[in-house]
C-alpha cells in the first residue's frame, strides 16, 4: 500500500526550480533513502511533505491525506528530524523533548512515560537534566531523535542526521533507524552518503536537480550497471589529450576525472584494459594503481550524471 504519494510536485524560487515535477511513493514499512548531493533538493522535498513549505504545483498525501487540504492531520502522522538541529537551548534535554510532545497532544502522564521512552531509546536517559550546549554533536543530533519520536509518529523522517558527528553517535543513530522501522514506523531517510542508505533502505531514490534520476532495492539499482565495467585509475596528472583519446575510444563510454583520479565506464563484455594502459602510456601518464571496481550507487550516479556525488 502507497503510504506517501508524491505527485508531480514542484517548488520554485524565483529562476530556479528545486524540485521538479517530483513524483514519488513511499510504502508502508519500508526505510525509504533519499540520496542525492548537495542542493540536490531533499530538504526542499521534505519541507513540503512536512508542511513547513508550501507546494507550488502537484500533490502530497499521506495514508491519503493532502497536506494542503488537511495539514493537522498530516503533520500528526509524522516525526520529523530536521538537517538543522531544532532544540531549545534554554531547557533541559528532559524539557525539549517533553516541549515537543506537548505539541503533539501528549498530556500528563502518558507525557511522561513517553519522554522517558524516547531519552532512554536515543540513549539520552542518564544526561536527560542537562542542557543540549553541554552536549556533543552526536547527542543533540540523538536528542533531535527523541523530540521527533515521542509522539509515535507513523512516518518518520530524518533529514541527513548523521552529518558531521562521532562514528558511535552515528552507529547509534543508524541502529535507531532500523529499531524504529522494526516497530512500525515507515522512515524516510536523506544522506549524500552512499554507504549509508545503502546499508539502511529497503528502496532507494536518487534525487539531482530537483528530478528523480533513478528508484528502486538496492539489486534493482546495481543491476542497471550490471553490464558496466568501471576502471579506476590513480594518476596526479592527466593531458587533456589524454582524456580525449580515451574518451574517443568505441568502448569507452564515459570517463570523469576528479581529483587526481580517472574513471573509465567501458561498455558490457571484456574492459578495453589493455587499450587505457597504451593509451595513458602513449601520453606518457604516470600511473599510480590501476583497479577494476564492482558498481555501486556512486557509479551508478557518476553513469547517469557525469558527475559524482560530493562533488
Ligand atoms: N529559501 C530558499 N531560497 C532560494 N533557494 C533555495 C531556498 N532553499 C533552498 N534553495 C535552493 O534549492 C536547492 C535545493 O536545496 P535543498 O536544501 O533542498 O537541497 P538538499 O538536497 O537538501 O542539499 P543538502 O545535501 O546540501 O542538504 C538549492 O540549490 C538551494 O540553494
Ligand atoms: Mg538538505
Amino acid at each position: 500500500m502507497s503510504f506517501v504519494e508524491i505527485e508531480q510536485v514542484v517548488k520554485r524560487y524565483g529562476g530556479s526550480i528545486p524540485v521538479d515535477h517530483l513524483s514519488l511513493t513511499i510504502r508502508q514499512g519500508e526505510i525509504f533513502g533519499l540520496l542525492g548531493p548537495n542542493g540536490a533538493g531533499k530538504s526542499t522535498t521534505i519541507k513540503m511533505l512536512c508542511g513547513l513549505l508550501d507546494i507550488d504545483q502537484g500533490s502530497i498525501r499521506v495514508e491519503g491525506i493532502s497536506i494542503r487540504e488537511r495539514p493537522l492531520d498530516v503533520k500528526r502522522r509524522i516525526g520529523l528530524v530536521p538537517q538543522d538541529l531544532a532544540l531549545y537551548e534554554r531547557l533541559t534535554a528532559r524539557e525539549n523533548v517533553a516541549f515537543f510532545a506537548r505539541l503533539y497532544g501528549l498530556r500528563g502522564a502518558l507525557l511522561q512515560e513517553r519522554v522517558d521512552e524516547a531519552l532512554s531509546f536515543v540513549g539520552l536517559g542518564d544526561r536527560q537534566h542537562e542542557r543540549p550546549g553541554a552536549y556533543s554533536g552526536g547527542m543533540k543530533r540523538r536528542l533531535n531523535i527523541a523530540c521527533a519520536i515521542a509522539h509515535h509518529p507513523k512516518l518518520i523522517i530524518m533529514d541527513e542526521p548523521t552529518v558531521g558527528i562521532d562514528p558511535q553517535s552515528r552507529n547509534h543513530i543508524l541502529d535507531s533507524v532500523r529499531q524504529l522501522n522494526r516497530m512500525g514506523s515507515t522512515i524516510i531517510y536523506t544522506s549524500h552518503y552512499m554507504e549509508e542508505v545503502a546499508a539502511l533502505s529497503t528502496r532507494i531514490g536518487i534525487l539531482d536537480k530537483g528530478h528523480l534520476i533513478a528508484l528502486g532495492t538496492q539489486e534493482e539499482l546495481r543491476a542497471q550497471l550490471a553490464e558496466e565495467e568501471r576502471l579506476v585509475v590513480q594518476a596526479p596528472r592527466v593531458s587533456p589529450e589524454a582524456v580525449r583519446e580515451l574518451s574517443a575510444h568505441p568502448r569507452i563510454r564515459r570517463v570523469a576525472e576528479c581529483e587526481g583520479r580517472l574513471e573509465i565506464h567501458a561498455r558490457p563484455g571484456q574492459a578495453p584494459l589493455q587499450d587505457v594502459l597504451f593509451i595513458l602510456s602513449k601520453h606518457e601518464v604516470a600511473i599510480e594503481s590501476l583497479t577494476r571496481v564492482e558498481p555501486d550507487l556512486e557509479a551508478l550516479f557518476l553513469s547517469l550524471t557525469g558527475r559524482t556525488l560530493r562533488d
